[in-house]
């Protein structure tokens, strides 16, 4: 089975790795599942806690796990939140100094599939670049508030061009900004 934890491109916490979601047989949410957040279980039979009975025993392969990566409609999504941010960034006088190359698509493509793999989808961003290590990544670049608030910023209008059901957006909008200021690395 594939796996469904990102990796721990920050180091460790709860950020390292989305909780998957589970979903019943008839496709409704699970409130409470006892896979959530806790990733697939291995065992023959999943024990899962459904809105119209108790709990049941579920056989294996009947029960349907959507990532986050999934949820949100999988890379055409991270696409175009990673195109559009990335058109702020181009435009940015103080951002766009900082990225060494003057073809931005080869960072937009490391970003969506940092992103793509961060969320559940497939883990190409690690067999290409390796480990994230996204803080000593960062290093050689002066990441100061007013770079980071300006990084939040063509963030925000792209995840709000992407209109997702408020529950993903706020997961995604939180972890940006967990990531983003980790990413600080220079006072001031
Ligand atoms: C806080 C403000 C940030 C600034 C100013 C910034 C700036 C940069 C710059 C200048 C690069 C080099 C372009 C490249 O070679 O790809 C880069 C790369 C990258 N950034 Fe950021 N970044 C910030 C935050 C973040 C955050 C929050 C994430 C993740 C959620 C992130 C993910 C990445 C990734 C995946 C790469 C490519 C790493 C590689 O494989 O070489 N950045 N960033």
């Amino acid at each position: 089975m594939r796996s469904l934890t990102g990796p721990p491109h920050l180091g460790a916490g709860p950020f390292a790795s989305p909780p998957p979601a589970a979903l019943c047989r008839d496709d409704r949410p699970v409130a409470g599942s006892a896979v959530a957040g806790g990733g697939p279980t291995t065992s023959g039979l999943r024990r899962g806690i459904c809105d119209h009975g108790g709990v049941n025993e579920i056989p294996r392969g009947t029960l349907q796990e959507q990532t986050f990566y999934e949820q949100v409609g999988g890379e055409e999504t991270f696409r175009r939140l990673v195109h559009r941010f990335y058109q702020g960034v181009a435009e940015d006088t103080l951002l766009r100094p900082m990225y060494p190359e003057e073809d931005l698509g080869p960072a937009e493509e490391r970003l969506v599939l940092f992103l793509m793999q961060y969320w559940g989808g497939p883990r190409t961003y690690s067999d290409q670049r390796g480990h994230p290590r996204l803080r000593m990544r960062h290093a050689p670049f002066t990441v100061h508030r007013a770079a980071h608030d300006a990084w939040l910023r063509h963030m925000r209008d792209a995840v709000d061009e992407l209109d997702l059901a408020p529950e993903h957006e706020q997961q995604l909008w939180k972890y940006l900004t967990y990531a983003a200021a980790s990413m600080v690395n220079t006072p001031g």
